[in-house]
């Protein structure tokens, strides 16, 4: 099994941390623009592996896409981060021109590759990928529902007094402040509904604090996140590479699920070996629908800078 992960920053390294502590491949290249930067990061992820004891090979390369010929999963997180006060969508004009590159550039080596998007916006950066690569729906999906739900997760486990694992909660919608929506009216706690527990002000507080969950962080350290970003993005690779048909938001390509088409939205899937195998459609009330089509009209705008 071989992975690539492009991007050696602050996400791309910590998600190839976590894949080559868990063994997920038995080759990993982190491939960077910026010379030596990918090398220097995957020597020191390989100095950790005496310390740790895991038998992935991590290369790391500088722009050189032979390296990563026949990689079965490819994770992109090429790109600007957002700094303190700026939105995902502010990164689109940069950032959509580094993705469709180095999607571009994957494709010469890995023609039936399965690709996860990580940066960002992610779900006009899904979308691009899935118009630029040609690749069959089901190998292209995007992170932000992996981590938007943990973080939905760990403010509903700080309210309850749980831990984080015993929950069930799911985001769904677009990866973005406004646009992503924590469906607190299904989450459970080992199986009885968190709601059953927590004040509607408490419920409110709990949606508005995922929400601004990245935003948050961003002003809190200057840059965004990395630990959890990398870390959901290892889940959906283990799923793949496992066949483990864990059941994890993500954004994939809408067929008319949820009512949308011709847009990448989150949504909980299934993860097995052929990338997402099952859209699981979640019985929305009135309110939510509502929600999730507005979410959709604010991505279908997002998405129409690409072709201005
Ligand atoms: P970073 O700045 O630490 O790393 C980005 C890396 O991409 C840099 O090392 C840079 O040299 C590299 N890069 C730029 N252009 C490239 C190209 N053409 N080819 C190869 N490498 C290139 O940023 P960080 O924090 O790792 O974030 C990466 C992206 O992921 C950002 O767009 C960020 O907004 C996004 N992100 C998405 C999340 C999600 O949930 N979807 C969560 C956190 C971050």
């Amino acid at each position: 099994m071989k992975i690539t992960v492009v991007g050696a920053g602050a996400v791309g390294a910590t998600c190839a941390d976590n894949i080559a502590r868990k063994e997920l491949a038995e080759e990993l290249i982190l491939l960077d623009i910026r010379e030596g930067f990918a090398e220097g990061k995957a020597i020191d992820i390989m100095q950790t592996s005496a310390i740790l004891g895991f038998d992935t090979k991590v290369k790391g390369v500088t722009n050189d896409y032979a390296a990563t010929s026949n990689s079965e999963v490819v994770v992109i997180t090429s790109g600007l981060p957002r700094k303190p006060g700026m939105t995902r969508e502010e990164l689109i004009g940069t950032n959509a021109g580094i993705v469709k590159s180095v999607t571009e550039s994957i494709l010469k080596y890995s023609p039936n590759t399965i690709i996860i998007v990580v940066s960002n916006p992610m779900d006009t950066m899904n979308y691009l990928t899935l118009k630029t690569s040609g690749l069959p729906k089901n190998r292209i999906l995007g992170m932000g529902g992996a981590l938007d739900s943990s973080r939905f997760k760990y403010y509903l486990s700080q309210e309850l007094g749980c831990s984080p694992a015993d929950l069930n909660a799911v985001v769904i919608g677009g990866h973005g402040d406004t646009t992503m929506i924590p469906l607190i009216k299904h989450a459970t706690w080992n199986s009885v509904p968190v709601t059953e527990f927590l004040s509607q002000e408490q419920q409110d507080k709990i949606v508005a604090a995922t929400m601004v969950g990245g935003a948050t962080l961003t002003k809190l350290i200057g840059t965004s996140a990395w630990y959890a970003p990398g870390a959901g993005t290892m889940a959906m690779v283990e799923s793949i590479v496992r066949d483990e048909k864990k059941l994890i938001s993500c954004g994939v390509a809408l067929d008319g699920e949820y009512g949308q088409q011709d847009i990448s939205l989150v949504v909980p899937v299934v993860l097995g070996k052929g990338g997402w195998e099952k859209i699981v459609n979640f019985k929305l009330s009135d309110a939510e629908q509502e929600q999730f089509d507005k979410s959709a009209d604010a991505v279908r705008n997002m998405n129409q800078v690409l072709y201005d």
